[in-house]
């Protein structure tokens, strides 16, 4: 039995919840789902990223405290996760003393290790608003692949990460004016010596290949140090005096030690001690990080050098997703061109995103256009009509004739079998993130089952009365791959999954898949889910 601790990236406080955030957290969630039904213990914790000058603007915006906004904000977001069955352990936020206390931890690490340094460095100012302007109020050319319309601090072109000041043509986006360059004193932390600690965990830890490749560039070179402090206004936590004048931590130091202080906060608040088994620099238990690929400097290079510099353990892996995108342009809050994740759930259900967004999913890192026409169209026709369908196919059956009791027998018990025979092929594949080969998987086995029914034309075997035990049987058969199938899917489709296991009057379980059900009650029928009206498409406004 394995325990293992996953995190998704901490959604900013800033804005709603959106399809961008909720890919990343179904991708985990299943993960986690189909982890737990192995019977391995899994601890699944997120929290907000409520600091940073984002926060603040907001805030001034809506003419409320930072403070009650990001409380607000993460009721918010709690809700929507719950209502596309997202069930994070502990949902929490980074303002918070705990965390502030391993903010400062680290810190007096840094100084103890001697790898803290100031200087004075040129940032950009927006003379107009007043303000020092963070990396996502600037946007301008990368200065690494000339990609116009990047941010301050990483290129969605080249995914490199620098320094805001390096940005060629910059603009504020706050005034739309040219920022004018202003000097200001940092702190800052020397990492490059870390570049072995690096190498070292790129040598045991789980990655992709290409993000293997990615990082294996970035540490072999020159590790620039990282600025660690902010000017006001800022909404974060104030770095002590000792260490400098009126700054506060940047955001990303603190977000980072979020996996530790959530988790800390779970254990304190559920009496589990368990936060030692997790951290501890030897530790056994595994660390899983799910992110976009935005994020991966955070995640790949700088996280595991705090973790380090903490003594404590380092991730097992990271496990990193494409965008999804909207007319081919990634769904962003800042891009503005995003679909809120409540207001999906007026038009749609999240079962049907759960399975649409599984089928695009793997262990490579694909952008994922979201289009609708497609969306409904694997709905309707792949998920209704080969999944749904078998059940609608056989339950009049079932109830005209046979009072929905199962049979005692199977009819044919090689063709159970041999759905059964496939579970670890498809739980390889939840356990690859090959979400996209266990649909294609499941899809090329339900044509089996339909193919079978229309040789099997069971609606002709009942002409003949004498027939009706090997109807019988027959049903109970097809009733019982059904239940494997559905078992193969219950982590994609809970809601769905809860429903098929009303209807069969059931427990499920991914143990008892070789078990049929026999001699048993069901109950009637109810349809299990609708077809999506394409029509909805012309009220669906982003
Ligand atoms: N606050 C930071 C993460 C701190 S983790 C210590 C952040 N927040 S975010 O709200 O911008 O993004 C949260 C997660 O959602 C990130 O992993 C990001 O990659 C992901 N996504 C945001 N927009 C996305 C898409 N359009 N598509 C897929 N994932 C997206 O980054
Ligand atoms: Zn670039």
């Amino acid at each position: 039995m394995k325990k293992i601790l996953v995190t998704c990236a901490l959604p900013y406080s800033n804005g709603p919840i959106h399809l961008g955030h909720i890919l990343e957290h179904i991708q985990a969630d299943i993960w986690v789902r189909h982890q737990k039904s192995l019977g391995n213990i899994v601890y699944f914790i997120c929290a907000d990223d409520s600091h940073g000058t984002a926060i603040i603007l907001k805030s001034k915006e809506l003419n409320i405290l930072p403070e009650l906004m990001i409380k607000n904000i993460l009721n918010e977001h709690k809700k929507v996760f719950i209502n596309f069955n997202i069930f994070h352990d502990i949902y929490f936020t980074t303002h918070n003393k705990l965390n502030y206390f391993y903010s400062l931890l680290l810190l007096n690490n840094f100084k103890i290790k001697n790898l803290l340094n100031k200087k004075y460095i040129y940032q950009f100012y927006d003379n107009i608003k007043k303000v020092f302007l963070p990396d996502r109020l600037l946007k301008g050319k990368c200065p690494k692949c000339l990609v116009s319309n990047q941010y301050g601090d990483v290129c969605n072109n080249c995914n490199i990460v620098y320094n805001s000041y390096d940005l060629i043509n910059p603009i504020s986006i706050l005034s739309g004016s040219k920022p004018i360059l202003s000097k200001s004193e940092h702190l800052f932390v020397n990492i490059n010596n870390y570049k072995n600690v690096l190498n070292n965990w790129l040598l045991i830890s789980e990655l992709q290949n290409e993000i293997k490749n990615q990082l294996y560039l970035w540490f072999n070179k020159l590790l620039d140090d990282w600025n660690i402090s902010r000017d006001i206004p800022y909404f974060g936590f104030k770095i002590p005096n000792y260490y400098i004048k009126n700054k506060y931590f940047y955001v990303w130091l603190d977000a980072l030690l979020g996996y530790i202080s959530t988790f800390k906060y779970f254990c304190n608040l559920n009496g589990l001690c368990l936060f030692e088994d997790f951290w501890n620099i030897n530790s056994n238990c595994e660390l899983y990080h799910f992110l976009g690929k935005d994020i991966l400097y955070f995640h790949g290079l700088l996280w595991p050098i705090i973790l380090d510099i903490l003594n404590f353990r380092k991730p097992t892996g990271l496990i990193v997703h494409g965008h999804v995108l909207i007319n081919k342009n990634k769904m962003s809050k800042s891009n503005g061109n995003f679909i809120n994740a409540s207001k999906w759930l007026e038009y749609f259900d999240s079962d049907s995103l759960r399975y649409y967004f599984s089928s695009k999913l793997s262990f490579k890192i694909n952008d994922i256009n979201l289009c609708l026409n497609d969306f409904i169209k694997t709905i309707n026709c792949n998920f209704i009509n080969k999944f749904i369908n078998i059940i609608s196919r056989i339950s009049t059956f079932m109830e005209k004739y046979f009072n929905n009791i199962l049979s005692n027998k199977l009819s044919d018990k090689n063709f159970y079998y041999f759905f059964v025979d496939k579970s670890d092929l498809i739980s390889n594949n939840f356990l690859n993130f090959n979400y996209n080969k266990v649909l294609i998987e499941i899809n090329e086995l339900l044509n089996i089952i339909n193919q079978y029914i229309n040789d099997k034309q069971p609606w002709l075997i009942i002409i003949n009365k004498n027939n009706k035990n090997k109807l019988h049987n027959f049903c109970t058969t097809i009733i019982n791959v059904f239940k494997v199938i559905s078992t193969y899917l219950s982590s994609i489709i809970p809601c769905t999954f809860h429903k098929i296991e009303k209807y069969l009057n059931v427990k499920l379980t991914w143990n008892n898949i070789n078990i049929p059900i026999l001699n048993h009650k069901i109950c009637n029928y109810d349809k299990l889910y609708n077809y999506i009206d394409k029509k909805i498409i012309n009220y669906f406004k982003i």
